[in-house]
């Protein structure tokens, strides 16, 4: 265990689609605790208005006391439009846009990464967020759809709104989740932008962030996804700059992840719907937890096995 010899950044808490959810947001703060912004997973546009199963968990008692910003994904300033009004007179106060999801079925459509090069959409966003002025704005993107450069076009226009943030996953969507990240080019987009920037990428261990937070002095907070999926004490062993020990990590895992199931338990119905929710949430915590046990959280086709591939 070594103290870190960097001021630790804030941490934001990224959004990550069938992980992230109100259980799980819940549940990791109040495990966890700490000062740290959630996200919703994208909210988006069904038979032209926000999607209910997307509302839910925007509106879950579970939220309580938690800092959320919901996030949206549009391929147009119509998509948009509905999103913004519905969670504007739902009471919401900040709204984080999405530009860099990489699923083929949202950027095929012109959404997340698809939306960096439709310049003539995105020349609309003045308008369309001056609509709402009682919402603030922050912006989640990728540096291109399949072309590293495609953000110097936007990010003029990124320049022209009134933004809070914009956090920067340094890939183009065709990587999807893998492959170097263009460090080049995030240092060139930091430069460029009048906007705070989040670094977001590869963050695993609390010395990731810390040498991350000495290379890049420049960047206004760190953004983790996966990474604390895995290990979910990640942001609060860098913002306590320590880390914590083996025993102690996996205590408050194994509590964490029990009151996930105890959640589900209570309101799913059958073991193969409470296990098809659980066990994504192990999906990123190999390097955590060892390979054997989660091969065994992955074969188990009961409650049971699970419980046993778990206490094992
Ligand atoms: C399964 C999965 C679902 C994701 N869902 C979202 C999402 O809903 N909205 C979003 O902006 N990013 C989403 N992301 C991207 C992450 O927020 C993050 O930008 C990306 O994983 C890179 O960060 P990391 O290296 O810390 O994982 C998703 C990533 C994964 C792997």
């Amino acid at each position: 265990m070594s103290d870190f010899k960097t001021n630790p950044l804030p941490v934001y808490i990224a959004p990550v689609q069938g992980h992230t959810d109100a259980a799980w947001r819940h549940f990791h703060h109040s495990t966890y605790g700490g000062d740290f912004r959630y996200y919703t997973p994208f909210i988006r546009c069904e038979h032209g208005e926000l999607r209910r199963q997307d509302l839910r968990d925007l509106l879950s008692p579970l939220n309580d006391g938690i800092d959320l910003e919901p996030q949206v994904i549009f391929r147009d300033m119509t998509e948009l439009d509905i999103l913004l009004s519905r969670l504007k007179s739902e009471g919401m106060t900040r709204v984080n846009l999405n530009m860099g999801c990489p699923f083929p079925l949202q950027m095929g459509k012109g959404r997340g990464a698809g939306f960096l090069s439709n310049l003539d959409e995105a020349s609309k966003l003045p308008d369309t967020l001056a609509k709402y002025p009682e919402l603030s704005y922050s912006v989640k993107m990728r540096i291109g759809h399949d072309d590293n450069t495609e953000w110097r076009k936007i990010i003029e226009i990124l320049n022209s709104l009134p933004l809070s943030e914009i956090a920067v996953h340094p890939r183009i969507g065709k990587q999807q989740y893998s492959g170097e990240l263009d460090l080049e080019m995030l240092a060139e987009l930091m430069k460029v932008s009048r906007h705070k920037i989040i670094y977001n990428g590869e963050l695993k261990t609390p010395a990731d962030m810390e040498r991350v937070t000495a290379d890049w002095p420049d960047a206004a907070g760190l953004m983790v996804a996966r990474g604390i999926l895995g290990r979910p004490s990640l942001a609060s062993e860098y913002s306590e700059g320590e880390e914590w020990s083996p025993e102690k990590r996996k205590a408050a895992m194994m509590d964490f992840h029990d009151k996930l199931l105890t959640h589900y338990e209570e309101t799913l119905c059958g073991d193969s719907q409470i296990l098809s929710k659980i066990k994504p949430f192990w999906e990123y915590a190999e390097a955590e937890i060892g390979r054997k046990t989660w091969k065994a959280i992955k074969k188990s086709s009961t409650l049971a096995k699970y419980r046993t591939a778990i206490n094992n």
